[in-house]
């Protein structure tokens, strides 16, 4: 094992577009911690030799220090954090349960913000690093049926904006990931025809290339998709609601 070899800890990686980066990055021969809640599927991953396992419940704060710590001390370094945990009911959406909607803002909004206090210090220290979290296009503005989700991932987009500029001063940079439509557990849910759907390998290699071979604050795909929700973001209101509405009811 190289004495440079990069190091890299990525939550939600148990499944989908955590695991297939997580697979991405091994490949490419970086040493990667992967977190998540079921270890079995972590186990698995970790016969990969470039993959080691920390289970972590996100909505656990001490949990996530320790596991922090427990990396830091097998790893001696990290270079870059993804996280990538997140969940999403679609029927739980389709009316107000504000329950299931803290549910939803404690691991998709308050889960990834313990995780950057976590190692939030670390990397002022090192004056270097990188934070990568990944939210969705479904932040972008309000759509239907979609009460949680879209206020958790709306949330956490602006937080990354917020600390962008606040970790930018002590030379770590932050980086936003927008997928479209991915398929995954989490989009199996989905009961509607997901346009531009595609692989988590797919979405592996773009965000592998985002990460490491651009220096982007947002990293999003497919194009096709994102940059139409991108004018739909710009568009005032009465314009963008006579057109959601009018796309839903097609
Ligand atoms: N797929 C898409 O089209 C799409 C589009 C935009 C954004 N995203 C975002 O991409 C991220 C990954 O989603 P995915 O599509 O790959 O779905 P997924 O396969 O369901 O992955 C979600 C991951 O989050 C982990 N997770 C959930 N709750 C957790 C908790 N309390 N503590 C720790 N880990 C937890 C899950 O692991 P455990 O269950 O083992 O804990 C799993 O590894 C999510 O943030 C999602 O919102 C996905």
């Amino acid at each position: 094992m190289s004495e440079n070899q990069k190091k890299i800890w990525i939550t939600g990686a148990s499944s989908g577009i955590g695991k297939a980066v997580a697979e991405k990055f091994a490949r490419e021969g970086w040493k990667v911690a992967v977190s998540a809640r079921r270890k079995e599927l972590l186990e698995l991953l970790a016969k990969n030799e470039n993959i080691f396992s920390f289970p972590l419940d996100v909505t656990d704060r001490n949990q996530i220090k320790k596991v922090f710590k427990d990396i830091l001390e097998e790893f001696n370094d990290l270079d870059l954090c993804f996280f990538s945990s997140g969940t999403y009911e679609p029927k739980d959406e389709q009316s107000i349960d504000p329950d299931k909607i803290k549910n939803v803002m404690k691991v998709n909004f308050l889960g990834v913000i313990d995780c950057v206090k976590a190692v939030e210090d670390y990397f002022k220290n090192r004056r270097s690093g990188h934070i990568s979290i990944v939210s969705s296009i479904a932040g972008y503005r309000g759509l239907p049926n979609s009460s949680g989700y879209g206020p958790s991932k709306a949330a956490l987009t602006n937080f990354g904006e917020s600390i962008y500029f606040d970790f930018k001063k002590f030379g770590i940079r932050v980086s936003m990931v927008s997928p479209g439509f991915i398929k995954t557990p989490l989009t199996d849910k989905n009961e509607f025809p997901m346009p531009f759907l595609k692989t988590p390998d797919y979405a592996a290699e773009k965000i592998f290339n985002g990460l490491v071979k651009s220096k982007s604050f947002e990293i999003h795909f497919p194009k096709g998709l994102t940059l139409t929700l991108k004018f739909l973001r710009i568009l005032p209101y009465s314009l963008y609601l006579f057109l959601v509405d009018k796309l839903v009811k097609r």
